[in-house]
This record gives structure tokens, C-alpha cells and sequence, in this order.
């Protein structure tokens, strides 16, 4: 368990079972974000099986005096292209993935909301260490998912943003996150053969960047607020696992994502201190909602089908799962990136910091947003992000 864990974030009232769209109180955002939550929630767009179509509606630009005049962009562009990597060359899949093998545990059972089940408790170890295999297969999973949203974003950005250098940079990101739904695909599938459907919650929070056609909330919902989630979250998962070949795939995915949130900083710091106010405000309140939606809704509700859904109702399981240390790290995860780099990219105001500082998540609001990605190739063991 972090040193943080006894942070204000993680005493605060729990109140996300009844959020809903609407907290910043913002009639604008809330029309932007209900078609997603229909989507998403009411219509479940994301169980069909097969493939989903989701309409799209930003502009390509074309840049033709193809001038480069970003030099901080530039700086990633020549990082990304000395950080290229081969998922099937650079990583050893040999190696045998065993969930029975205590010195390569997966993730340690205390690391998961399982050891607060006592129906959990009472299996045999053989049956504990299965259902184990499953709930990580169920997050990474989640993971794969949101790769295969940010690979379709990435796309977006490039064609919609208006510097050269933008565009060069975005290339280089299509093709990482093309990468990393190949290694966790891959491992997934050969590895712990389970993969689980998207998330209903997480299908909302994609629809809805992919559908705006503004091309800054692609960034600011795409590279700040998912890929700032899963910078965290693949640093806590790298830190836990003693699984040699996990923790190898998640070395290089962080690097990579480390690079995409300084891309989205990086486009949004100058573009939003220079919009007229009241379009600031509503990125602003935009983000707060996203924050809202995305707090506590990875809840497992496949895996809890499958395994406990026969033996405790719904809200129970909801209930262990949002009280659970697993949540309470998750949240930490998420607002130590996000917090930070919302202040960057000048969305945090005094009139949203008293929402944020409602929620406990203040206390986050000066810690490092993401390392330096302009010289680095691959991020050394110290300076992996958790
Ligand atoms: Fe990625
Ligand atoms: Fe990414």
C-alpha cells in the first residue's frame, strides 16, 4: 500500500454509486455527455458482440506550408522515433505464465478487493489463485480496450490538429498504441486466456471523446484524463506483479504513455490559457464531469456475473468493491496524474478547485504530472512512474 493512503482522497465519503451527470451544474456539458451515457449505460453499445460503429465528427485539417515551429513538439517527435520498439522481438513470450507459482505471483491476493469476500476466503487456494487469474484478466482486458480508444483517438488528433509538428508526433502515436493492443492482446490471449468485454462505463467515457468534434477535448479526454489513468495504473500493476513477462510489457507500454501525456499537455498548456473565458470554463467543467464518470466505475460487474453473482446481489458486491483498499488505490492512481496536470494545462481554477477540494483530491494538486519523455528511451526502474 502506498504512503499516501491515508490521504484525505481516501477517507472521503464514498458517493459514487449515486453520481450522475450534472455535478458541475453546467447545462452545455451535461447535452455533450448524455448521448454517450445512453450510449453507453442505458443502450450497452459496447456488449455487441463483434464490432461497434461509432460516428465521428472533426475535421482533417491539412497544414500545407508544413512549417515546423514547434520546438517542444519536435523534441517528443525525435524521442518517440529513437523509443520505437518491437513487441515481437523485444519481449520474451516464451516464458510460461503459471498463476499456481507463488514466485511469480500475478498480483498478491491483498492487492485485489477478493480477500474482503468471505465467500473469497473460504475456497481452496487452487480455486483462490483461478479466480485471481480472472479478476486480473478482467483489468487488463479493460486495458486492452482502452488501447484499441486511444489508437482510434490518436488517429483523431493527428488529422485535427493544426501544427505539422503535431501531426509528425501523432503518427508516431498511432503506431504505439497499435503496439500496445498487440502485447496485451497477445497476452491476454496466450498467456491467461480470458478476455473480458469492454466495460459499459468505460464504452461512455470513449463514445464521448470520440464522437465531440472538438479536436482539444479528444486531448484532454484521450491524453490527460485515460492515458493520465492508465500511466498510473500500469505503474502500480508493474510494481505488484512478479510475473517477469508483464512486468517487461508494462516497461515499455509506460514509456510510451508517459510520451502521450506530455503530447497532450504539451497541445493543451498555450491553447487553453489563451481561450475566451467562458470556453475555458466549459473545457473545465467538462473535465470535472469525466472525473465524476470515470471515479469509481470499474467495478468488475463480468467477472462478478461469473464468479459471485450466485452467491451476493449486485449492490453487495458493488458495495465491497467501491470500500475496498483496491478502490481506494485506484482513485489515488488516477488524481495523482490527473490533478496535476489539470493545473498544467490551466483547468483548475478557484471555482473548480472547490468541487475537487470537496472530493478530497486537492492534496494532489502539486505532485509531478508525468516524467520528461523529450530525452529519455526507455524509462529506467527509478524513474518508472507508480
Ligand atoms: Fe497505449
Ligand atoms: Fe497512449
Amino acid at each position: 500500500m502506498s504512503a499516501h493512503d491515508n490521504t484525505s482522497a481516501h477517507n472521503a465519503p464514498d458517493r459514487s454509486a449515486n453520481s450522475a451527470l450534472g455535478r458541475s451544474r453546467n447545462p452545455r456539458v451535461f447535452l455533450d455527455l448524455v448521448g454517450p451515457a445512453v450510449r453507453g449505460l442505458v443502450l450497452n453499445r459496447g456488449r455487441h458482440s463483434g464490432s461497434t460503429k461509432i460516428p465521428t465528427h472533426n475535421d482533417a485539417q491539412f497544414v500545407w506550408d508544413y512549417e515546423r515551429n514547434r520546438t517542444d513538439l519536435a523534441k517528443l517527435y525525435e524521442a518517440a522515433k529513437r523509443s520505437q520498439w518491437n513487441a515481437t522481438t523485444d519481449l520474451d513470450w516464451s516464458i510460461e505464465v503459471d498463476p499456481h507459482r507463488p514466485d511469480r505471483e500475478l498480483v498478491p491476493e491483498t492487492w485485489l478487493p477478493l480477500c474482503d469476500i468471505p465467500q473469497f476466503r473460504a475456497l481452496p487456494r487452487h480455486e483462490q489463485e483461478n479466480h485471481r487469474l480472472a479478476l486480473v484478466s478482467w483489468i487488463l482486458s479493460q486495458f486492452l480496450h482502452g488501447e484499441q480508444g486511444a489508437l482510434y483517438a490518436a488517429c483523431q488528433v493527428t488529422e485535427a490538429v493544426s501544427w505539422i509538428d503535431g501531426k509528425l508526433y501523432g503518427s508516431t502515436q498511432v503506431v504505439d498504441e497499435g503496439r500496445h493492443i498487440e502485447v496485451f492482446h497477445r497476452y491476454l490471449d496466450e498467456k491467461l486466456g480470458k478476455i473480458y468485454r469492454i466495460d459499459d462505463n468505460l464504452y461512455t467515457v470513449l463514445d464521448a471523446l470520440m464522437t465531440d468534434g472538438r479536436w482539444d477535448l479528444k486531448f484532454l479526454g484521450m491524453q490527460i484524463m485515460v492515458e493520465g489513468l492508465a500511466l498510473g495504473a500500469f505503474g502500480t500493476l508493474r510494481q505488484v506483479t512478479r510475473e517477469p513477462l508483464l512486468r517487461e510489457l508494462l516497461k515499455y507500454v509506460i514509456t510510451d504513455e508517459a510520451r502521450h501525456v506530455t503530447f497532450g499537455v504539451v497541445a493543451l498548456r498555450d491553447y487553453y490559457s489563451g481561450l475566451p473565458e467562458h470556453e475555458r470554463r466549459e473545457r473545465e467543467d467538462w473535465a470535472y464531469e469525466m472525473t465524476v464518470l470515470m471515479r469509481n466505475r470499474f467495478l468488475a460487474h463480468e467477472f462478478y456475473d461469473e464468479y459471485y453473482g450466485h452467491v451476493m446481489s449486485k449492490r453487495r458486491w458493488d458495495q465491497i468493491v467501491l470500500n475496498s483498499a483496491f478502490m481506494r488505490r485506484f482513485r489515488h492512481t488516477m488524481f495523482r496524474r490527473l490533478i496535476p496536470n489539470l493545473r498544467r494545462i490551466s483547468l483548475l481554477s478557484d471555482r473548480v478547485r472547490r468541487h475537487y477540494d470537496r472530493l478530497g483530491l486537492l492534496v494532489y494538486e502539486n505532485g509531478q504530472a508525468a516524467p520528461d519523455m523529450t530525452t529519455t528511451q526507455v524509462l529506467e526502474e527509478g524513474d518508472l512512474p507508480a
